[in-house]
């Protein structure tokens, strides 16, 4: 694992928006693994500069994303369908049908969950997974829980994220009690990982997936086992973590 600990937001976004600038140059047809939620988005915008000035093109990425909400329509504001086409694909050369985002509206969930698997399987696996954090570890929708679920599944969201997710909701009440996630084994066969942060209310999360006991009751600290996987933290966000020694150790 390695930690980068930078500044601010901007700092985090532009590292992030590097990465992944770096893996579409490098493999023009790579499969990346997308996040939605607020941490991402200046990392979208950094992208979408990159590819306005002709640096990088998507036309031949393919991406899945980690999840979705449960029942959502997809032109819902709400639904990361709509997250992901207004804040990124919208802006970018990439392929309508190469793009992936669980279905939460599927009849029957159990298979949407199979035939998603599947598809990232049959597109050769992901080359990098770009995830963000929930202040209770989460990573996609992986909830705390008693074991780590696999595949893609679906799951109950926790009390602390529907409060958290309340925000881009009118009401609480209107924020979806379940959701379709890849799984844990699912993120953590992607051939690269990065992790992104930002925020004080993140701080124990990410101490936690760091020094903390690898335990479903906080699903990020499963990436201490996984082979390359860098954290970008900001200031607030890494004001747990002993930065000096971190950058000795993992550097
Ligand atoms: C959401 C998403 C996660 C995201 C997390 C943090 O619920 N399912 O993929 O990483 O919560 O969101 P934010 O970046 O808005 O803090």
């Amino acid at each position: 694992m390695r930690v980068i600990c930078v500044d601010n937001y901007e700092q985090m976004s532009q590292k992030a928006a590097r990465m992944v600038a770096s893996q579409t140059i490098l493999k023009p047809d790579s499969v990346l693994g997308l996040a939605t939620g607020s941490t991402p988005l200046g990392m979208y915008k950094e992208l979408i500069k990159s590819y306005e000035a002709g640096h990088i093109d998507f036309e031949e990425i393919i991406s899945f994303n980690l999840d979705e909400y449960y029942d959502l329509d997809k032109d819902n504001e709400q639904s990361y369908d709509y997250y992901m086409k207004t804040n990124f694909f919208n802006h970018i050369n990439i392929k309508n049908e190469n793009t992936n985002i669980p279905n939460g509206k599927a009849d029957d969930i159990l298979k949407e969950a199979m035939d998603y698997e599947r598809k990232i399987r049959d597109a050769g696996g992901l080359d990098l997974q770009v995830l963000g954090i929930g202040r209770n570890g989460h990573i996609g929708f992986n909830e705390p829980d008693l074991k780590f679920e696999a595949s893609t599944h679906m799951v109950r969201l926790d009390e602390q994220t529907i409060k958290d997710n309340s925000r881009f909701f009118d009401n609480v009440e209107d924020v979806p009690t379940k959701a379709i996630s890849m799984g844990v084994k699912t993120i953590m066969h992607a051939k690269k990982i990065i992790l992104l942060a930002s925020g004080k209310e993140k701080a124990d999360a990410i101490y936690e997936a760091i020094y903390g006991k690898i335990t479903p009751n906080l699903p990020a600290s499963v990436l201490q086992l996984h082979p390359d996987v860098v954290f970008i933290v900001d200031k607030e966000a890494s004001s747990r973590l002993d930065v000096d020694k971190i950058n000795k150790e993992f550097l």
